[in-house]
């Protein structure tokens, strides 16, 4: 057992967490602010967005130097304080390490440019043009074509498939994986307890003369080409034995999107050395509402279905059991947040207090994304102008090209863009609500309760959080075998089981009472987000009530 099978994460997105240097950005110095809050709430584990040198083109996972930290987040000595406090209360830090991409301004680009006979040419991944345009038609994942011109030699490209900012790694090149070992170890020198292993299922790319057969746009997304291939594997394995070698608990936490349970098996079996669990974004049990085709997915309104989420959770636990943790997670900043895109109501508590209960007692990692314990909302900005983001920058344009009003693209985008899941930590009430005294730099008004709110009132979110973490550090909820229960639709229940103690976990997903008989066995309620009633092995549950119960 490692320390991480019993992690429970929480992710602060650091220029959005608390600003101590009234520049409107987060900072590390915030971070050591708030430990003991962290600490307290009972999360083990802080997982930071980056933090090294960047151009911020995509909020610092275009990183121009991994080896100093952001002057905008603090420096050097910021940092040591930030692991030495955090370490001496106990909690883990993981930074997250882009791997597949550079910036474009990172010297080893810089010099691959503007040298042909750079030692750093082979870093990166470059195609002649063919008949005068890109080598083929693979599309971005921020848009228009994988390939951008050499700035210094019109003739040739090199790859993106994040922003054309962001030129890919080529991992093929044995020098680039040991260059990728050598900046893990010189965090890992400085304490640091794992890495957030951002878009590794992408490090592998297939034949560029095959052009993608989709028509239904230029440069179509067509992950076959450069997701999950098999030589991920292979460029992990060497990387990850080294580093492993060098700290044999360091903790790999692997980004993989688009990763389905099968996947998240195969790269986290313990002889396969690509990473510890994989997290991905798909596992929220979401319907989407395609009936306008002129709307793309990412914006469509979503609800959930209860039915997809028990199936989703039954394959993750099943395939992935005695294999790995999966990670228990409603979120994270590449999407809006949960209560807001699922449409929930903004001031029930119960069902946010029921959402979390529901999904971290199951057998996996919590990963809470920061304001998640106090039931934040997104921020709520007032016209579609405020949003910069290149996503949201393209649905504008489409979307009034094709007849709809501003009104309409500001409620889409409200509801589902990122951006509106990256605002600042609500601590207090007043004007910039404890984060800032200046205006931060990712600003809207949010509908939300703050911690100095929760704090007071023993029904917060926040204090069931609380409770809830407590409990989730019970045996039978960290190491149980988990089985999902088969119960009314509108019931989501399951057992938690080790040799010799058993949870038990009953959410109504509903607004009718519901009740639901007790397996046979001495039960005791240990946490509940509403009265709820045990008589006669039968528990009695209002609308969106939830409860767990122990037995040994
Ligand atoms: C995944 C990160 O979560 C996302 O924010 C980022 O844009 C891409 N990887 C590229 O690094």
């Amino acid at each position: 057992m490692s320390w991480y099978d019993q992690a429970i994460i929480y992710q602060i997105y650091p220029k959005s967490f608390q600003d101590t240097n009234d520049d409107g950005i987060g900072d590390l110095q915030g971070i050591i602010k708030h430990l003991g809050y962290i600490k307290d709430m009972g999360f083990n584990t802080i997982w930071l967005n980056p933090i090294f040198v960047s151009p911020q083109v995509d909020n610092g996972y275009d990183v121009s130097n991994y080896f100093a930290i952001d002057p905008i987040l603090g420096d050097t000595n910021d940092f040591s304080e930030m692991m030495t406090k955090a370490h001496e209360l106990g909690l883990h830090i993981i930074l997250d390490l882009p791997i597949n991409h550079t910036s474009d301004q990172h010297p080893w680009f810089q010099d691959a440019v503007n040298d042909p006979h750079s030692i750093f040419r082979d870093y990166y991944i470059w195609h002649s043009e063919i008949d005068g345009h890109e080598p083929n038609n693979w599309g971005s994942f921020f848009g228009g074509s994988v390939w951008e011109k050499n700035p210094r030699n019109p003739d040739e490209y090199y790859f993106h498939l994040f922003d054309k900012k962001m030129p890919d790694l080529n991992w093929k090149n044995p020098e680039v994986q040991k260059s990728v070992a050598d900046i893990a170890k010189f965090w890992l020198e400085k304490g640091v307890d794992g890495f957030r292993l951002d878009a590794f299922i992408h490090i592998a790319k297939a034949n560029f003369e095959q052009d993608s057969l989709d028509s239904s746009t230029k440069f179509p997304i067509d992950d076959k080409f450069y997701a999950k291939l098999p030589a991920v594997k292979d460029y992990m394995s060497g990387f990850v034995k080294e580093i492993k070698a060098f700290k044999p608990d360091v903790f790999l936490f692997g980004e993989a999107s688009s990763a389905k349970a099968r996947d998240a098996a195969e790269y986290t079996r313990p002889d396969e050395h690509v990473c510890d669990v994989v997290v991905n974004s798909d596992n929220y049990g979401e319907v989407y509402d395609d009936s306008n085709p002129d709307i793309p997915k990412f914006f469509q309104d979503r609800k959930l279905s209860l039915e997809m989420l028990k199936q989703t959770y039954v394959t993750w636990e099943s395939i992935l059991d005695h294999v790995s943790l999966p990670t228990l997670t409603w979120g994270n900043h590449d999407i809006s947040r949960v209560l807001d895109r699922l449409n929930l109501p903004v001031h029930d508590d119960k069902i946010t207090k029921l959402l979390a209960m529901m999904l971290f007692l199951q057998r996996g990692i919590p990963v809470i994304y920061y304001g998640e314990e106090i039931g934040m909302h997104g921020l709520k900005y007032q016209k579609v102008a405020d949003f910069s983001d290149q996503r949201a920058v393209d649905l504008i344009s489409n979307l009034r090209q094709k007849g709809f009003t501003d009104k309409q693209i500001l409620r889409l985008l409200n509801n589902q863009d990122e951006m509106t899941a990256r605002g600042p930590m609500q601590w207090d009430s007043t004007q910039y609500r404890g984060f800032s005294k200046e205006k931060p730099w990712n600003w809207a008004l949010v509908d939300s309760n703050n911690v100095d709110q929760e704090i007071a009132d023993p029904d917060s979110i926040m204090n069931f959080y609380r409770e809830l973490l407590k409990i989730k550090k019970h045996d039978c909820f960290t190491s149980g075998d988990y089985r999902l229960l088969i119960t009314d639709s509108n019931i989501y229940a399951y057992q938690r089981k080790t040799a010799d103690k058993q949870g038990i976990v009953i959410a109504n997903f509903s607004d009718q009472k519901t009740e639901f008989t007790l397996p046979k066995t001495v039960w005791r309620k240990v946490l509940t987000n509403e009265s709820s009633e045990v008589e006669d092995g039968v528990v009695k549950l209002g609308p969106w009530g939830c409860c767990a119960l122990e037995s040994n």
